[in-house]
């Protein structure tokens, strides 16, 4: 295997070559069984460089992913396709279907052409279920001559018979909803203003219908507070440059109404942005969604070489009450990896620890993992004894993740009990952009409270995915979700996982599980 292979991830949409930045005009294809992404491509440029287009990959698991060129690029090569969203209009409403063409593929994408300091959205319609479209002949759909007005998400409200359209006028701070009988015309609804973290742009907003669910994972059906409002915002994070933020609230085909007035994040790390839904998923109960697992801080620069960045797995998201401290609880949004259902990825080696081992500083556990192409999935859970917790100590449990077994090319993850939080350290990497770019913040953290305390015991867990240089972490069933990309020298695979504690006898481990994977 060369080198230059070694740097894509196995299971993250990557382009062959070139740039990648949002996920634009996600949908499933119910015909076909097929997951359809489109991104903000540009295949001759490693940094974001205009013409941007959508570039275009399918995949039957939402794992591996088959690259097919670009879909939409600028008419007569003038300006840029920016971020949107594909509906299925399959009661052919827009008319722009021959009634004989598939109901399950009328494909219909929605966009942001960027042209001449002005944001107008387009429409484009593909015959061919979503490989080549043809932009249509109404072009521009909704033009108010204004210079940020971008990234259009539209879906179908049933209860209005309704297209519903969200688009952010970025640097005035608004969400504007629109509505619309056949995609082509559309009427201003109301105005989602200078709420939240405002940064300094609003961009990629989205709205779904999400279902409640109780922790059996049955549906809630008595709340009508079951819409979320997801607006990505760049710069102005509060871990720097790029972050999504959500309102869960009612929508009654006009007005979004939050809930409350908190500022909430879809995913606590440092690299997931744009996220947006899929258009319809395998089933219906099921909200999807993916993002860019990058950050504009220093995206251009990322030390890849072929290509630059990557997308986040597919997400399956719902909302359920969770206990936020030990004296409030709320609805919150629970977000778990699709990745398992009917997977092309092969289990190598699964290694299980032995359960409940309490662990003595200095003598941890030591995997060797010797068969991923790079490519691993672990379960962690762990207890502290709380009473034991000593304030003047660092009281913390870490998992080294290593090339080999000697090496200084490593990321060291853990959870310290004092300040009930979990870290990251990405910075002992070797690598030269990861240890010099002051914005790649090298170590980062996420407040995490336990999901379950019995009798002086704190319980918590984390379900990681790695792959190459991104990991995705998922704290507590889903509670919390925080993405990282790291980079190691030479683009090693890990090999070796230690975990151990920095203290005698606060932390057992429950469960430890690690599976090399391959694809
Ligand atoms: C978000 C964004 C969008 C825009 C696109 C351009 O990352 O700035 O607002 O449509 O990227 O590539």
């Amino acid at each position: 295997m060369t080198s230059q292979s070694l740097e894509h991830p196995l299971i993250h949409l990557t382009p062959p070559c070139g740039w990648l930045n949002d996920p634009n005009g996600l949908w499933y294809d119910a015909k076909d069984e097929i997951w359809h992404c489109y991104f903000q491509n540009n295949p001759n440029s490693t940094v974001w460089k205009q013409p941007i287009c959508w570039g275009h990959s399918v995949s039957r698991d939402g794992t591996v992913w088959d690259y097919k060129g670009l879909a939409l690029l600028p008419q007569h090569n003038e300006g840029s396709v920016f971020s949107g969203s594909v509906v299925v209009d399959s009661m052919n409403t827009s008319k722009l279907f021959d009634e004989a063409f598939d109901p399950r593929q009328r494909v219909v994408a929605i966009w942001t052409q960027d042209l001449d300091g002005i944001q107008r959205q387009m429409i484009s319609y593909s015959v061919d279920g979503g490989y080549n479209f043809k932009e249509c002949s109404q072009n521009p759909v909704l033009d108010v001559n204004q210079s940020n007005f971008r990234d259009p998400k539209v879906i179908w409200h049933k209860e209005t018979e309704r297209w519903i359209m969200v688009v952010a006028l970025s640097q005035k701070f608004e969400i504007s909803i629109y509505s619309s009988a056949d995609l082509l015309h559309w009427k201003y609804e109301s105005g989602f203003a200078l709420r939240g973290l405002k940064g300094l742009q609003y961009e990629c907003p989205g709205l779904v219908k999400i279902p409640i669910l109780n922790t059996k994972g049955q549906e809630i059906k008595n709340s009508e507070e079951n819409w979320l409002l997801y607006i990505s915002i760049n710069p102005g994070a509060p871990q720097g440059g790029s972050a999504t933020e959500y309102f869960i609230g009612k929508f009654d085909g006009k007005v979004f109404q939050p809930t409350d007035n908190q500022v909430r994040f879809m995913d606590l790390g440092k690299d997931f942005y744009a996220f947006q839904t899929f258009f319809n998923s395998p089933d219906e109960k099921n909200v999807v969604g993916m993002a860019w697992a990058s950050n504009w801080q220093y995206a251009n620069q990322i030390p890849t070489t072929q290509y630059k960045s990557c997308l986040t797995m597919l997400r399956k998201l719902h909302l359920q009450k969770l206990q936020v401290t030990p004296e409030y609880s709320e609805i919150s949004l629970f977000s778990t990896p699709l990745w398992n259902e009917g997977s092309l990825v092969n289990l190598v080696a699964p290694k299980t620890i032995t359960p409940n081992l309490p662990l003595m500083s200095r003598h941890g556990l030591k995997i060797h993992l010797d068969r991923s192409e790079g490519l691993l999935e672990f379960t962690w859970e762990w207890s502290t004894e709380d009473m034991m917790v000593s304030k003047a100590e660092f009281c913390g449990i870490t998992m080294l993740l290593k090339d080999e077994e000697c090496s200084n090319n490593f990321l060291s993850l853990g959870f310290e009990a004092n300040c009930n939080s979990f870290f990251l350290d990405r910075g002992n990497t070797g690598s030269h952009f990861a240890q010099t770019n002051p914005f790649f913040t090298r170590n980062l953290s996420v407040d995490l409270m336990p999901y379950k305390v019995s009798q002086g015991t704190s319980f918590y867990k984390v379900h990681g995915i790695l792959d190459r240089n991104i990991l995705e972490l998922y704290f507590n069933e889903g509670a919390l979700a925080a993405t990282y990309a790291f980079f190691f020298k030479d683009n090693c695979p890990i090999r070796w996982a230690y975990v151990d504690s920095s203290v005698n006898g606060i932390f057992k481990i429950k469960e430890l599980h690690f599976t090399e994977l391959a694809t």
